[in-house]
């Protein structure tokens, strides 16, 4: 929904006003009237707490409790917002309010501020393009007016707006891509999207269609996209602020528009969801869409190798040697490790353009889900630095990493009698083999890969967020690429 961080809201032209509080509030800075009603319904503020009561001006005031107010977490908060906007669509609000007065441990005013307004943004998403809806069915969301914090002045509300907006504007192309249907959402049809994005917001996009990848000699790129009858495409973006950039990040997203696993062909049930094989590529398009939008002082490079991956007399065997674009061979022994066959090709592209660092997402296998859930992405890097810091900014924004170790020892399990490496390690370990496998294809000295697979999509609707897409990656990067400006 549409968000606007106030700092005097005229409340009482609202619709409908929600309040957040904590338990034991009596010292929390709330308008007069709101007071008087918590002392009358005795609100307490505990978690399973929420009360509305028809109050004039605003029309309807609801209290929503957030339990103890030192446990506070960017959790509960999005759990809180979200239960607001999916009341206030029920309810039909035009206008609503919302007041949150606190601060979110470990942030100041303005990241709380600017965190609660992005999560609002998006609470109240669906994705609903193909559901043929009667017309006086269809209920335009809610305009929300977030109470800014007391301490934030006027400048900081106005940038903090046009932050919020160009994140949540980002998220939303996440989020519709990477839901989209993989009839529709084609290599050829993702290419097509990140040019209008590219257009849109001013920066340079170049296409490669099968011709160009076959002269690059992506060959890990044609050799799973040999079992489809969509042509494959390579992707690069770029963003260049006005002002000489001291940084460059190239972010490199897998972009399998559907993953049927291919010869190496996956069981039926939940094979539906391998149309969120593309989420790397999603984010790389969104990140850079906003880093534009934000006119953030670093140049970033957005790119993803898309294809599907399927099954068909022309599709690539277990058995085959493929050799990559960087010259590297490769034994393939299952034809499901498709994604590290594309990266490994981007990858290499992307250590050509000498970054400083280089960042990849991929929803790259089951053993991650396995390890971690959908509560962190796993986090993969040999540099400690970069593992600080990206662990600390998806952690300010509520997108956690958990690292995970990328050892040569691992090294022995992707080893080939045949070539120099093997697509797949087996079981054990299947995370960190596939990381350790991409590194065989990077040249940067900073370098990070996000394993995606169990935070990008939601396979039902939680407390805290719709189901399919959940642009995981996107903020924490953000945040990332904000502190290399400040730095
Ligand atoms: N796209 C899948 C990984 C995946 C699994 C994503 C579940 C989301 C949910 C990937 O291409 C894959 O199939 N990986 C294999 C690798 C194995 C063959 C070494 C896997 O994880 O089983
Ligand atoms: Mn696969
Ligand atoms: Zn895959």
């Amino acid at each position: 929904m549409q968000v606007d961080i106030s700092r005097d809201p005229k409340l009482s032209k609202l619709d409908h006003l929600f309040v957040l509080l904590a338990e034991d509030n009596r010292d929390v800075d709330v308008p007069p009237d709101v007071r008087k009603v918590i002392g009358d319904a005795r609100f307490e503020g505990r978690g399973d707490e929420a009360i509305t009561v028809l109050h004039d001006p605003p029309r309807k005031l609801t209290l929503i409790g957030l339990g103890k107010a030192d446990k506070l977490s960017l959790r509960g908060l999005r759990a809180a917002l979200t239960t607001i906007a999916r009341t206030a669509k029920k309810q039909r609000d035009k206008t609503i309010g919302v007041l949150f007065p606190y601060l979110l441990p470990n942030l100041d005013a303005a990241q709380t501020t600017r965190i609660a307004a992005d999560y609002l943004s998006g609470a109240d998403y669906k994705y609903d393009a193909y559901i043929t809806v009667k017309k006086e069915d269809k209920r335009p969301s809610a305009a929300a007016t977030l109470v800014a914090h007391p301490d934030l002045d006027s400048k900081t509300v106005k940038a903090l707006n046009a932050q919020v907006s160009a994140v949540a504007d980002a998220i939303r192309t996440v989020r519709d891509l990477a839901n989209g249907p993989c009839n529709i959402i084609t290599a050829t049809a993702l290419a097509d999207r990140a040019e209008a994005v590219a257009a849109e917001v001013g920066i340079k996009c170049t296409v490669y269609g099968k011709r160009d990848i076959q002269r690059m000699k992506m060959g890990g790129l044609i050799a799973v996209n040999r079992g489809s009858v969509e042509e494959p495409r390579f992707v690069v973006m770029e963003y260049t602020p006005k002002k000489r950039a001291k940084q460059h990040v190239a972010l490199v997203g897998k972009g399998i528009t559907f993953d049927s696993g291919g010869i190496s062909i996956k069981p039926a049930e939940k094979m539906e969801e391998m149309k969120f094989d593309m989420c790397g590529a999603a984010s790389v398009i969104g990140i850079i869409e906003a880093a534009a939008k934000m006119e953030l002082p670093v140049k970033v490079t957005s790119i993803f190798a898309a294809t599907d991956n399927l099954p068909s007399g022309s599709a690539y065997k277990p058995g085959e040697i493929i050799t990559m674009m960087n010259g590297k061979t490769v034994e393939v022994v299952n034809t499901d490790a498709e994604g590290r066959m594309v990266l490994a090709d981007a990858l290499h592209y992307a250590s050509g353009l000498k970054p400083n660092h280089i960042i990849d997402y991929a929803t790259l296998t089951g053993a991650c889900v396995v390890a971690l859930g959908s509560e962190a992405s796993g986090l993969f890097t040999p540099d400690d630095e970069l593992a600080r810091k990206l662990i600390e900014c998806g952690e300010r924004v509520g997108d956690r990493l958990w690292r995970l170790p990328i050892w040569d020892e691992y090294k022995d399990l992707v080893r080939s009698d045949w070539a120099d490496i093997k697509n797949s390690g087996g079981r054990w370990g299947g995370a960190t083999t596939a990381a350790v496998f991409l590194k065989e294809f990077v040249d940067c000295p900073s370098w990070a890969h996000l394993d995606i697979a169990g935070t990008a999509y939601a396979e039902s609707e939680t407390s805290r967020d719709a189901r399919g897409s959940t642009a995981a990656g996107v903020r924490m990067t953000l945040e990332f690429l904000e502190s290399l400006s400040r730095s």
